[in-house]
C-alpha cells in the first residue's frame, strides 16, 4: 500500500507533525514541498496527506501552488493535518477546494496548536515547555484517526471571519512575498549556505557567499530560526509591528525578539526533500 504525505515547514513543527503521523500509520514517504510537484505524483497512492501551517488564515501560497499540481488518486483516502497558534481560517477549505477541482475529497482535517514561529513579529508563545507536550498528544489523536482511517469534517471560516478576512488580512497580503526585504546578514555569517537549503520556496541564493533573498518570501523564519550563528537579523515590517503591538500587549508577551524551532527539528531534517519513514525501525532511506 503506497502511503505519501506532502509538507510544508519553516520552523520545523509540520515536518515533526507529518514524520509522526508516518510513524503512526505503518510507514509512509514524507515529501517536501521544495520537490518538483510533478515529480512526486501521488496516482497510485492508497492514503495521501498534507501537512503544513496555517499562515495569514490559509495555507502557505507556495504549497497551494504545489497541491494544484501533483496527480493523486481520486479514490485513496486524504487526509489534512495543520499546524497553528490560534486562527485557521480558510486553510483546509482551500485544500478542499483544489481536492474537489481534481475529483477528490478531502476524508479528514484536524489542527493541532504549536509554538508560534513568526519571530520577525512577535517572540514565539505559547512556552515551549508547555506546548511540546501538548503538541505531542495532539499528534498522537491525530495518528491513531489517520491510521483508522477516520472521517472527520474538517474546520471551516466562520462567517464573520469571512467577512472580515479582506480587511484584517490585506495589509499582510500586500507584502506577502516581501517580508524579506528587512532581512540582512551581520558579520557573523560565515557563507555556510545552511539558510538557501532550508527556505521551502527556494526564494535564497547564495551570492558572494552571502544570501540574497528574491521576494518570494512567505516569511516562515526558516532562515533566521537555523542560521548556524544567528548572523541573519531582520527588520520587522510595518505591517507587522502593529500586529506586533497588538498581540504583545494582549498577551503580555515581552518586547524582546527570540528564535524558534520545534527543538526535534534540525537544519538537517530540512534539507532531506523526500524521505520513507519506516515504524520502530530507526532505518530511514533518504533520496
Ligand atoms: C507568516 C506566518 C503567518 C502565520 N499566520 C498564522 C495564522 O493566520 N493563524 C495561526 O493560528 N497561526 C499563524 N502562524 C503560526 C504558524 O502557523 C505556526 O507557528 C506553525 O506551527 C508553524 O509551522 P512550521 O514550524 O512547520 O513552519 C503564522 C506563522 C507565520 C510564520
Amino acid at each position: 500500500m503506497k502511503k505519501i504525505i506532502y509538507y510544508f515547514s519553516g520552523t520545523g513543527n509540520s515536518l515533526y507533525t507529518a514524520g509522526k503521523i508516518a510513524e503512526a500509520i505503518g510507514g509512509a514517504e514524507i515529501v517536501s514541498v521544495r520537490c518538483s510537484a510533478e515529480t512526486v505524483s501521488a496516482e497510485d497512492a492508497d492514503i495521501i496527506g498534507f501537512v503544513c501551517p496555517v499562515y495569514e488564515w490559509d495555507i502557505p501560497g507556495a504549497f497551494k501552488e504545489f497541491i494544484g499540481k501533483i496527480t493523486i488518486n481520486p479514490n485513496a483516502y486524504i487526509f489534512m493535518v495543520t499546524t497553528y497558534i490560534a486562527v485557521l481560517g480558510k486553510s483546509f477549505e482551500t485544500v478542499a477546494e483544489i481536492l474537489e477541482e481534481k475529483g477528490a475529497d478531502l476524508h479528514y482535517g484536524r489542527a493541532i496548536r504549536c509554538v508560534a514561529s513568526q519571530c520577525i513579529a512577535y517572540p514565539p508563545f505559547p512556552p515551549e515547555r508547555i506546548m511540546i507536550p501538548y503538541m505531542e498528544k495532539q499528534i498522537e489523536k491525530a495518528g491513531r484517526e489517520i491510521s483508522t482511517k477516520t472521517q472527520r469534517d474538517y474546520p471551516r471560516m466562520s462567517s464573520l471571519m469571512r467577512r472580515r478576512y479582506h480587511k484584517v488580512m490585506g495589509p499582510y497580503m500586500k507584502i506577502e512575498k516581501e517580508y524579506d526585504k528587512g532581512f540582512y546578514t551581520d558579520d557573523r555569517c560565515k557563507g555556510c549556505g545552511v539558510c538557501e537549503k532550508v527556505c521551502p520556496t527556494q526564494n535564497i541564493i547564495m551570492q558572494n557567499n552571502r544570501p540574497t533573498w528574491n521576494h518570494q518570501c512567505h516569511g516562515c523564519n526558516a532562515c533566521v530560526a537555523y542560521c548556524p550563528t544567528k548572523a541573519i537579523q531582520f527588520k520587522t515590517p510595518q505591517a507587522y509591528k502593529e500586529l506586533d503591538t497588538i498581540i504583545c500587549k494582549m498577551l503580555r508577551l515581552p518586547e524582546g525578539r527570540k528564535r524558534y524551532h520545534h527543538p526535534l527539528i534540525k537544519a538537517g531534517d530540512l534539507m532531506v526533500h523526500r524521505k520513507e519513514i519506516v515504524p520502530n525501525d530507526n532505518k530511514a532511506h533518504t533520496g
